[in-house]
């Protein structure tokens, strides 16, 4: 996915609940790698478990499929697992 979009993308979206990669509805499911790795179902390293959770949703995080296109939830989670892997 285009990381510079998915940039823009969670500005707009994601933001709100996820400033920093933090989690400010649930706060230990963070979006850091170790979080990831304990919380995210399916994660297995790659986006794939990321675009499934923000197009279905999860609890108290809402669904953003059909409210972003496609290419947007898969630029979102390259940037998301981008920053993870980073730190933030
Ligand atoms: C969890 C990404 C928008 C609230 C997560 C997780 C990811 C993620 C990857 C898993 C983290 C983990 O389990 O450690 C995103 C992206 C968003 C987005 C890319 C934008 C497209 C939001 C918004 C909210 C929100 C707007 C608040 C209204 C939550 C909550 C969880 C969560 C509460 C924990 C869900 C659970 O396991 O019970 N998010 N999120 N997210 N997110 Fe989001």
């Amino acid at each position: 996915g285009d990381i510079a979009n998915g940039e823009q993308v969670f500005t707009g979206n994601c933001a709100a609940c996820h400033a920093g990669g933090q989690n400010s509805v649930q706060q230990e499911k963070t979006l850091e790698l170790s979080s990831l790795k304990s919380y995210l179902a399916n994660f297995n390293g790659d986006e794939s478990a990321i675009v499934y959770q923000v197009t279905n949703g999860k609890n108290a995080m809402p669904a953003f499929g059909g409210r972003l296109e496609d290419d947007e939830i898969a630029d979102v989670a390259s940037y998301v697992l981008s920053k993870a892997k980073a730190g933030w």
